[in-house]
């Protein structure tokens, strides 16, 4: 496109009242409008034709980078094929080659995919089959869940309930009963400017012995964390606290769930955060990257165990009374595959494992730089936390972010921290890229 087709378009840009907009200041941005309309590789366009380089991968999900060719295709030629058939007592081949394909990456017991249409359906998903599996088992009593403060598990009911971020939760009442929350993880005054896991707060797991010896293990059905919470500004987890959590969980009959929606599909440096950090959960939540952020997809990935506990009434019976109208969408199902195809065939999860070193010290970087109080990164994501302007937090994160954005670069912000999840094709000049628009917005402040 040049760049007067470009400023064309401007003009022809919608009326943008109509448009209620997610987790957007609606009045501001309806103000100060920024639309992006294409993108490609590492890059987006906007409708005046600006080009900005994506430090965020969309929303942690185009981990292939924009618009790849195979993937397009592959979308095309499956609209062209079969749009749409029947969800529920009929099936099509890419939804089962794609289940396939899932379960040969995950970790060993990892054994059955159940599709949805997002991370916050996976994750409500996730819930529900613990529930019914432990009422299967005749332990009907294990009815509460236990999440984590400052967790995000997206916006349904049960994910909210579980969930850890406030302003998320307290407009919508009571949410699901009996759900208690872990402390979290975060500890600027242990762990500031970490590089990679942090070496203190293993011990914050054992906080679960706690809570299972206050409510009693026979009334908890499930442990839901974000290997890595990504939401709440880069939260990582202790070195040894995914695998205490494993333990716990397992001492008491818990079951363990991973909300892999951001971990998974090379952001850690490997397949899924159970591979890299190598505890395997009993559920784990996917999405985003699993069609690289093209197709509305997301999955929960159960184990054998699970799976086989439901598989037993008489034949021919619907065993798990939950599912969606587009669970395994034909469009979804072949923008999957060929996203897997393109994750295996480009080497894109050992590549985001290759660059994991160059990304940390590029971030680290800026530490000394103003008003930086904290770096921390794990693979492909990392955060840097900037001391809030008095009474008026998040406001000094939102100007660095329009700052970047005015200077080409897309970043995340959340509270008061700024976010990066780059697709996993990001070079090395682009890294410096980034950081160099983010250091020339801090120094600007
Ligand atoms: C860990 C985690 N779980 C669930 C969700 C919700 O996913 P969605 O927005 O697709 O519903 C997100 C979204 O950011 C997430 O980060």
């Amino acid at each position: 496109m040049t760049d007067n087709t470009a400023r064309q378009l401007d003009h022809d840009l919608p009326d943008l009242e109509s448009y209620w907009m997610p987790f957007t200041g609606n009045r501001y941005f309806k103000e100060h409008p920024r639309l992006i309309s294409r993108a490609e590789g590492m890059y987006c366009y906007t409708t005046e034709g600006q080009k900005l380089l994506d430090a965020v991968a969309g929303l942690w999900c185009c981990n292939a980078g924009h618009c790849n060719p195979k993937i397009v295709e592959a979308i095309k030629t499956q609209a062209e094929t079969l749009d749409y058939s029947m969800a529920f007592q009929l099936g099509h081949p890419k939804a089962f080659e794609l289940a396939n394909r899932l379960t040969d990456m995950a970790p060993e017991r990892i054994d059955y995919a159940f599709f949805v249409n997002s991370g916050s359906e996976a994750v409500d998903t996730a819930l529900k089959m613990a529930l019914a599996y432990h009422r299967t088992r005749g332990e009907a009593a294990r009815t509460r869940f236990i999440g984590r403060e400052k967790g995000y598990h997206g916006v349904g009911f049960g994910g909210i309930s579980v969930g850890g971020i406030s302003p998320n939760r307290k407009m919508f009442g009571a949410m699901l009963p009996g759900v208690d929350h872990l402390p979290h993880t975060h500890s600027i005054a242990h762990n500031a400017y970490s590089r990679g896991l942090p070496q203190w707060g293993a011990h914050l797991a054992d906080e679960l012995e706690n809570i299972v010896a206050l409510h009693d293990a026979s009334t908890i059905a499930a442990v839901i964390v974000e290997p890595i919470a990504g939401s709440a500004g880069v939260i990582l987890p202790p070195e040894g606290y995914l695998k205490r959590l494993r333990e716990i969980c397992d001492k008491h009959g818990i079951l363990l769930i991973f909300d892999e929606v951001i971990c998974g599909f090379g952001r850690t440096g490997d397949s899924f955060g159970a591979a890299r950090f190598g505890v395997t959960p009993d559920l784990m939540t996917l999405a985003k990257g699993l069609t690289s952020g093209t197709v509305p997809m997301g999955a929960v990935l159960a184990s054998k165990d699970i799976y086989d506990t439901f598989m037993t009434g008489p034949d021919g019976v619907i065993e798990f009374f939950h599912g969606y109208t587009y669970s395994g969408h034909p469009l979804a199902a072949a923008a999957g595959c060929a996203t897997l195809d393109v994750y295996q065939g480009e080497g894109l999860f050992e590549r985001a494992r290759s660059m994991e070193g160059r990304f940390e010290d590029a971030l680290h970087s800026l530490k000394g730089e103003p008003n930086v109080i904290d770096v921390r990164n794990f693979g492909l994501i990392g955060a840097v936390e900037l001391e809030g302007i008095e009474g008026q937090p998040t406001a000094r994160a939102m100007s660095i972010f329009r700052d970047c954005f005015d200077n080409g670069v897309i970043i995340r912000t959340t509270g008061d921290t700024l976010a990066f999840s780059p697709p996993l094709i990001i070079s090395d000049a682009e890294i410096d890229t980034v950081i160099e628009t983010v250091r020339t917005a801090l120094r600007a402040q």
